[in-house]
């Protein structure tokens, strides 16, 4: 009895950028770019594509996954950090584009673990009331926050978007526990300033603009032991042998990083999901597009045991277990 996913979706926007694209925007190279990151190619928003766009896109296709009309929605969550505005959120957008009239509705901030703070947080809203319907996004548009001269993030990042309807099951199926974490003492590893307050006394020195600015080797470091240690600190709560995962969709931060989480787990590569080929690191939306993968080509069969886990921005990180 839980918290199951009834439908998911995902949007991602037309236009193509290939490592061999990116050589003639910053000093770099496909090969550089590929062993580094296992990246070959990523999607860029065109024209009107605002994250809220592409969310409510991948939400009407989890919605129809779901069999489930966008009123019979009660909350709205949106993990992102490329709004087009500060205020409303990108989630209030959705909402009003997908016709979610009785939804209340908000966006997250956990970078790269949106998703699963999403989650967790439908989870507990469900849980309190079995009649509630959540829809969970991860959206962003990040190309618009990137310095393009910036070779260290702007070959990594990207657009995209992946959703999910959550609800209620009498069965023995549901979100089986998370494990989420943050550290803000790490911030400026891996941050991106707000625009420039109008107040003086509020103006943040070092504010050179709001991009993405990425201590890239920390980063790496601090990403693979957080992500090991929330998803064995999740197996030992819940009491689940690893070897019983069925499936296991990390974050696609980069390949190296989870070449190295898969060794230090030792989880067979059959069993991970990896799409970060072809999409980049789409921060809050590369798990929920990842699922939406791995769901839709039938590769997760109900009754599996799907082991989630991220590491963002913040530091914010963790570990989700649902048995489909
Ligand atoms: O969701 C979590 C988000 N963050 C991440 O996933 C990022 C984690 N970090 C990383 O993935 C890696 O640190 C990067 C891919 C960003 C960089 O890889 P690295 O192996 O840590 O490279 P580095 O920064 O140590 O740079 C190595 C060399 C340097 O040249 P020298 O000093 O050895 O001559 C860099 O200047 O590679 C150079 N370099 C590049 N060359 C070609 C750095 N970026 C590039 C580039 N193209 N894009």
């Amino acid at each position: 009895m839980g918290t199951v996913v009834l439908g998911t979706g995902s949007c991602l926007p037309g236009k193509i950028l290939t490592n061999v694209d990116l050589e003639s925007i910053v000093e770099t190279n496909d090969e550089w770019i590929r062993s580094r990151t296992g990246i070959e190619e990523r999607r860029i928003a065109g024209k009107g594509e605002y994250t809220y766009k592409i969310a409510a896109d991948a939400a009407k296709k989890a919605l129809a996954a779901a069999g489930v009309s966008a009123s019979e929605i009660g909350l709205v969550v949106l993990g992102t950090i490329s709004s087009h505005m500060l205020m409303p959120s990108s989630a209030c957008f959705v909402q009003n584009e997908i016709g979610a009239v009785n939804a209340f509705s908000y966006d997250l901030n956990a970078a790269c673990s949106g998703f699963l703070y999403g989650l967790d947080l439908a989870d507990k809203y469900i849980k309190d009331d079995h009649s509630m319907k959540v829809l969970v996004i991860g959206a962003e548009t990040l190309s618009g926050r990137l310095d393009w001269k910036d070779r260290n993030t702007c070959i990594l990042f990207a657009d995209g978007a992946g959703a999910a309807v959550c609800g209620y099951s009498e069965s023995d199926r549901g979100v089986i526990g998370s494990k989420l974490l943050s550290d803000g003492s790490l911030w400026k590893l891996l941050h991106m300033h707000a625009p420039k307050s109008y107040n003086p006394d509020l103006l943040v020195e070092e504010n050179d603009g709001t991009f993405i600015q990425m201590e890239g080797k920390e980063v790496f470091k601090h990403a693979v032991r957080a992500m090991e240690d929330s998803v064995r600190g999740l197996l030992k709560k819940e009491n689940v042998d690893l070897d019983s995962i069925d499936i296991f969709i990390p974050h696609q931060a980069n390949i190296r990083i989870l070449n190295n989480l898969i060794d230090r787990l030792k989880v067979p590569r059959s069993k991970v999901f990896i799409n970060v080929s072809k999409y980049g690191n789409t921060s809050a939306a590369s798990i929920p597009i990842a699922l939406d993968e791995a769901n839709s080509s039938g590769m997760i069969s109900k009754g599996d045991t799907v082991l989630f886990c991220s590491f963002g921005g913040g530091f914010t990180w963790g570990a989700t277990l649902i048995k489909w």
